[in-house]
């Protein structure tokens, strides 16, 4: 089951990415040939999470090694928050496309309605206000240039998702959001899924032992180790096939091998409906919630605003 899903481009992405934030340096290009070395084919990278250079290395040694053809991998990544300027989108992707010595993305996300001036660090105060149809204008063009075989939006709440929407000529193929057990998206997946717009999980184990995270993991929740129990999976892949079976692809991170391949044995099993139906019963608790985007004199006062009360 769901080894890939159809993008509304007609292209296949591989349903399970390995996530590629917060690693040590050193660790992510070991995590990535690990990964591929396992059978993911699917890599999450972002220019936020600065290792795209190391993630590059790894690339070029798998193909080097033989181990997959570039074909064979989906590469996604996203354009950074001082980028956003129309003028300034083909330099987002360019300086990723040779961090990660590529010539093309499967995929290129605008990764957050976040903007800030070109250069700024990301602080609150360094916000500007969002432009997203010019911006998103200028995404369309290196969908057509093929620099990006798909584009689309991360961090994109409901209401969003239905302004891009109707100002779009090429429909966005993917909104990459928080989505895991304990953060279904229901609302925002059923939004995404009848527009023809995937929905992809990031934090899909919902980041356990976060520091920016402080609520109750939904791993260790009596309902969730319940049913791990009855299926005899470990919490992490009942989480992950859970995201498949809402119909998501999961990117969950590792740098740990034996993680890694936990992770991605999830496909000869499955969840039966009446476990299924269970999930209702966990509580809800967003973990990024995106404080460090809130100012008093910045374009997002509250959390709420940032997010559009939809947490
Ligand atoms: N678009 C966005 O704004 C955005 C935001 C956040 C994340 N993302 C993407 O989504 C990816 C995943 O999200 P995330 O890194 O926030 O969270 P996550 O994948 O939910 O959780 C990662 C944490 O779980 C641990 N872990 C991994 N496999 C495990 C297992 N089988 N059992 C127990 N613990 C396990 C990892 O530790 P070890 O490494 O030690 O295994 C790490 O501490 C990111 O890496 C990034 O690519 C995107």
């Amino acid at each position: 089951m769901a080894g890939s899903f159809v993008l509304n481009t007609g292209a296949r992405m591989p349903s399970v990415g390995l996530g590629t934030a917060k690693t040590e340096p050193g660790a992510v290009g070991e995590a990535v040939y690990a990964a591929v070395k396992a059978g993911y084919r699917h890599i999450d990278c972002a220019p936020a999470y600065r290792n795209e250079k190391e993630i590059g290395l790894a690339l070029k040694k798998l193909f080097e090694d033989c181990v997959v053809k570039r074909e064979d991998l989906f590469i996604s990544s996203k354009l950074w928050s001082g980028n956003h300027a129309p003028e300034d989108v083909t330099e987002g992707i360019d300086t990723t496309l040779e961090d990660l010595q590529q010539e093309y993305l499967d995929l290129f996300l605008i990764h957050a309605p976040v903007r800030t001036k070109k250069g700024a660090i990301r602080t609150a105060e360094n916000y500007i206000p969002l432009n997203i149809p010019a911006t998103w204008e200028a995404m369309e063009k290196l969908y057509v240039s093929g620099k990006a075989r798909a584009i689309g939006v991360s961090n994109f709440s409901c209401k969003r998702m239905e302004d891009l929407l109707a100002i779009a000529r090429v429909t966005p193929a993917v909104n990459q959001v928080e989505s895991h057990p304990g953060w279904q998206q229901m609302k925002l997946r059923e939004l995404c899924q009848s527009n023809g717009v995937h929905l992809s999980a990031y934090s899909p184990l919902g980041r356990p032992g976060s520091p920016a995270f402080t609520g109750p993991s939904f791993l260790i929740n009596p309902i969730f180790i319940y049913i791990a129990e009855k299926l005899q999976k470990t919490p992490a892949q009942v989480a992950l096939r859970w995201g498949l079976q809402m119909g998501q692809s999961v990117l969950p991170k590792s740098i740990n091998e034996t993680r890694i391949r936990e992770n991605f044995n999830i496909f000869d099993w499955s969840i039966p409906e009446d476990l299924m139906s269970k999930f209702s019963e966990i509580p809800q608790n967003k973990t990024l919630r995106a404080e460090f985007v809130v100012h008093p004199q910045g374009i997002y006062k509250t959390v709420d605003d940032f997010w559009d009360g939809e947490i």
